[in-house]
């Protein structure tokens, strides 16, 4: 057997074992069995001839030669997507697809710029992942998507990223509460305060916590909640106060069920970004989508559904 014999479905499976350490994670990524991951990479090694990861306690490493073979993959994998945006920028803006990963929070005004593209440009097919930063940034690193609507640059990875719109994180509170009309409000007060955070991994959970860090202040944690939607209803309902996006949280404000408190230094003043990997050049949807995103937003044909 020789390294020739490997199959580009086992450098793929194998290179997201690698990036992962883990070939639970990479099967769930995959959508794959542990199992089914496992004798992908035992064939892969067969066909090396030698082990490519070794288990010390519960976590595996890459031996000499997997990290070879996983820079090797890692070249043939892009150097595959880069052939797929050539052939689809030979087709110009007439057909192709575009493929999008954008943060939970982006969701409540990217899908109308889509929808107003897609209307312009009736043969491109668009996609749409919607995870939080740790999963959008994972994405980003395995060249998966187009462009990544992010809330700060990405740091471990070298890519272009354009500033298209603002994001102002804002504290908010049920209608109702007793500060709704206290003006500069201490960040002070904010100790021992219930409060509900966005999971681990999220963009909107590392501004809120180095906020709070940064004023020495430990509001009382009520709950860790995986969406902006559930953290809404959570402080509708009275249990506690959020740091969420403005654009988040905008239909509840006008509505009256929530109301923005005036703390003292919030708005935490943050940047909408398109971004991709710097390697890679734009396919003519992807960057007919960033100018797009330079211009004003699209009219709303109707309320954001939220
Ligand atoms: P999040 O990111 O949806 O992962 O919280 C939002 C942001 O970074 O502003």
């Amino acid at each position: 057997m020789s390294i020739r014999h490997a199959t580009l479905h086992q450098l793929k499976v194998f290179s997201l074992v690698a990036e992962q350490g883990s070939f639970v994670r990479a099967a769930e990524a995959l959508h794959l069995t542990p199992p089914a991951v496992s004798i992908q990479v035992r064939q892969l090694a067969e066909a090396v001839g030698a082990p490519l990861f070794e288990q010390v306690g519960k976590r595996i490493y890459l031996t000499e030669a997997g990290r070879v073979v996983a820079a090797g993959a890692r070249d043939v994998l892009h150097r595959l997507s880069r052939i797929g945006d050539e052939l689809q920028s030979l087709q110009g803006l007439e057909q192709g697809f575009l493929r999008l990963a954008i943060l939970t929070t982006a969701q409540f005004f990217i899908p109308r710029w889509l929808g107003h593209f897609c209307r312009q440009h009736p043969g491109i097919e668009a996609s749409l992942f919607v995870g939080n930063r740790e999963q959008v940034m994972q994405r980003l690193t395995r060249h998966e998507d187009d462009l990544y609507i992010v809330g700060q640059p990405p740091e471990k990875i070298q890519a272009v990223a354009q500033v298209f719109a603002p994001n102002d994180l804002v504290l908010v509170a049920a209608a109702g509460h007793p500060w709704q009309d206290r003006s500069r409000i201490k960040v002070q007060a904010l100790d021992q305060q219930p409060f509900i955070l966005r999971e681990v991994g999220s963009g909107t959970r590392l501004v809120t916590e180095t906020f709070f860090t940064q004023h020495g202040i430990k509001p009382l944690v009520r709950m860790e909640l995986g969406s902006n939607e559930v953290i809404k209803q959570a402080v509708i309902g009275g249990l506690g106060l959020a740091i969420l996006s403005e654009q988040a949280v905008q239909a509840e404000i006008a509505s009256g069920s929530l109301v923005r408190l005036d703390l003292q230094g919030l708005p935490l003043k943050r940047q909408w970004y398109v971004a991709w990997p710097s390697e890679r050049a734009l396919s003519p949807a992807a960057a007919a989508f960033v100018e797009l995103l330079m211009q004003p937003p699209p009219a709303l044909a109707q309320a954001p559904s939220v």
